[in-house]
C-alpha cells in the first residue's frame, strides 16, 4: 500500500501574527511509497510531526487530499478511520504513549485487545526483539524512557502493519536500541511495508531509501 499526500497544506490559527495564519505544513505533494524507508529531515519547528500526522490520519489538512492506494483517508467517517488505521498503519507517536493502567504485554497486545482479538503471542514476539520480554508484567511508571520508547514501538509494529509512521522513533535510545529500531523497519519494508520517519538527528541516513528535507514549512 503506498500513502499519496496531494497538495496537503497545514494552516494553524496563531494570534499575533499579521493575519493570525500560521503555516506549518507549506502546500506540497508527498509519496510513502511502499518497500521503502523514506525519511523527512529537519529542525524541531519545522513541520515534521503535522506531515506526518496529516499522512498518519490523525490531522486532517486545511487543503488536498491523502490517498492509500484508492482510499482517498479523510472521506471516512471516524469509525471507518480508525478502524482503517488499526489495520493497517503503525504509529509510533513523539513523546509518551504508554497507557498507564495497562502493563507492559497489554500495551503492546493493545491494537488486538481494542478489537478483541488475541494478540498475546504476537505481543511476545516484538517485546523479545526490542529487549523487553522481561517486563510484560511491569507498569509503565516503572518503565524508563527508553523502555516507554521500546514499548511503544513494539505495539506499533505488532500488527506487522502494511503503513508505517514514526515520529523521532529514537530519541531517547541508545546506539543498540537505535540499530535494533531501524533494523525492524528496514525488515518490514523489505517485505513491502511503506515506511516513513520524521526526525531532527542524522541517525536514520544510513537506513533510509529517501530523505527530504523539511524547512520552516516547506518540503524540499
Ligand atoms: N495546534 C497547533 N496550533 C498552532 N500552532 C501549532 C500547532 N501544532 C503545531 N504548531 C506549530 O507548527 C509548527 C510545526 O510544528 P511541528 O509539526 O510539531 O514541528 P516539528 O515536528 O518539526 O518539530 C511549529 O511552529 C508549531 O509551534
Ligand atoms: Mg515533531
Amino acid at each position: 500500500m503506498e500513502v499519496r499526500g496531494q497538495q496537503i497544506r497545514k494552516e494553524y490559527y496563531r494570534s499575533g501574527t499579521g493575519s493570525n495564519i500560521f503555516t506549518a505544513v507549506e502546500e506540497c505533494d508527498f509519496l510513502v511509497p511502499s518497500g521503502k524507508l523514506t525519511v523527512i529531515h529537519g529542525r524541531s519547528g519545522s513541520g515534521k510531526s503535522t506531515i506526518l500526522n496529516m499522512l498518519a490520519g490523525i490531522l486532517k489538512p486545511t487543503g488536498g487530499s491523502v490517498f492509500y492506494d484508492d482510499t482517498d483517508l479523510y472521506s471516512m467517517r471516524d469509525e471507518e478511520l480508525a478502524r482503517f488505521r488499526n489495520l493497517h498503519i503503525g504509529y509510533v507517536p513523539q513523546g509518551r504513549s504508554a497507557v498507564p493502567s495497562l502493563n507492559v504485554l497489554e500495551n503492546v497486545a493493545l491494537p488486538y485487545a481494542l478489537y478483541e482479538e488475541d494478540g498475546e503471542e504476537a505481543a511476545a514476539e516484538m517485546m523479545e526483539r526490542f529487549g523487553i520480554a522481561d517486563l510484560s508484567e511491569v507498569m509503565p511508571d516503572r518503565l524508563s524512557g527508553g523502555e516507554l520508547r521500546r514499548m511503544a514501538i513494539a505495539r506499533a509494529l505488532v500488527r506487522r502493519p502494511e503503513v508505517i509512521f514514526a515520529d523521532e522513533p529514537t530519541g531517547d535510545l541508545d546506539d543498540e536500541n537505535t540499530v535494533a529500531v531501524f533494523g525492524a523497519l528496514r525488515e518490514l519494508a523489505a517485505a513491502g511495508a511503506a515506511v516513513l520517519v520524521v526526525t531532527h538527528e542524522e541517525d536514520a541516513f544510513e537506513y533510509a531509501d529517501h530523505i527530504y528535507a523539511m524547512n520552516a514549512g516547506k518540503l524540499e
